[in-house]
């Protein structure tokens, strides 16, 4: 199982904080954000990364990260997006170095209480397709939103206004290789992207489509200045109490 962290994008939602840098280089509580996603990748088992960013600060990700040994990676490779086309068009970049593979995608900007080990196990078991992983948000209408028949996804909306659900559909996805060949068939949103949401639509319209809800608290970093707060006060907390029980131990 191959790992992607997407972290192109132009990062506006925080401005003036992104003006001169990328949105994941910026610190987390202890931290630059990216270190999160890639240790929740890290612990899923995953050793093989590509990471994807752009614009001016990509060469600092190269200066951060190395050749990712600090993090336990047997691989971390680098692709450069050229404009921001989209989380699906990102993903597309990835195409050479997940090869035959089956790969978890992580945005950058997400943070995660817990492990996503027995999600991507699950998958690890299921015969092909993909399968997402859904939270329940007093805020449903910043994100996809899956629309549920008891368990069952049946559609998925990219930020509607009439949310059908409270469940978003959080930034990591985990798809066979089929997904190089969904991406290259998608168009361009009203906004100009090349949308995750299309490509998870694209499974579930072939019934190839499966989801699980996560335990523990989920962050959108990047979602806005109070996300970016909001995720730096739950991280706090999270290494705050590591540290006591360690101390405790
Ligand atoms: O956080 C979960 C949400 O992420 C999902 O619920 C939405 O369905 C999904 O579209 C996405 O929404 P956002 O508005 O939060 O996406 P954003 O534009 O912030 O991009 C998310 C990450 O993807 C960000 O860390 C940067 C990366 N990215 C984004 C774009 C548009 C790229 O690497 N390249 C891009 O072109």
């Amino acid at each position: 199982m191959k790992g992607v962290i997407l972290a192109g994008g132009l990062g506006t939602r925080l401005r003036p904080l992104t003006n001169i840098t990328n949105k994941h280089l910026l610190p987390l509580y202890d931290k630059p954000m990216i270190f999160y996603p890639i240790q929740t990748l890290v612990s899923a088992g995953i050793s093989e990364v590509m990471i994807v960013t752009g614009g001016n600060s990509a060469g600092d990700f190269l200066r951060l990260l190395g050749d990712g040994s600090q993090f336990g990676l047997r691989i971390l490779n680098y692709a450069y997006q050229v404009r921001e086309g989209g989380i699906a068009e990102a993903i597309g970049l990835t195409r050479a170095f997940v090869g035959g593979d089956r790969f978890v995608v992580i945005l950058g900007d997400n943070v995660l209480e817990g492990s996503i080990r027995k999600h991507v196990e699950a998958f690890e078991r299921q015969p092909g397709g993909a399968r997402i992983l859904l939270k329940e948000v007093p805020n449903p209408r910043d994100y996809g939103v899956a629309e549920l028949d008891g368990s069952r996804v049946v559609s998925i909306q990219e930020k509607p206004a009439v949310p059908r659900s409270n469940y978003a559909v959080i930034g990591v996805y985990m798809y066979d290789e089929f997904a190089f060949d969904f991406i290259s068939r998608l168009e361009p949103s009203d906004r100009g992207e090349l949308e995750v949401t299309d490509l998870n639509n694209a499974y579930l319209e072939r019934g190839l489509l499966q989801a699980d809800i996560l335990e523990g608290w989920w962050s959108d970093a990047g979602s806005s200045i109070d996300g970016y707060l909001e995720a730096n006060m739950k991280v706090a907390g999270m290494v705050r109490r590591a540290s006591s029980e360690r101390r405790v131990e």
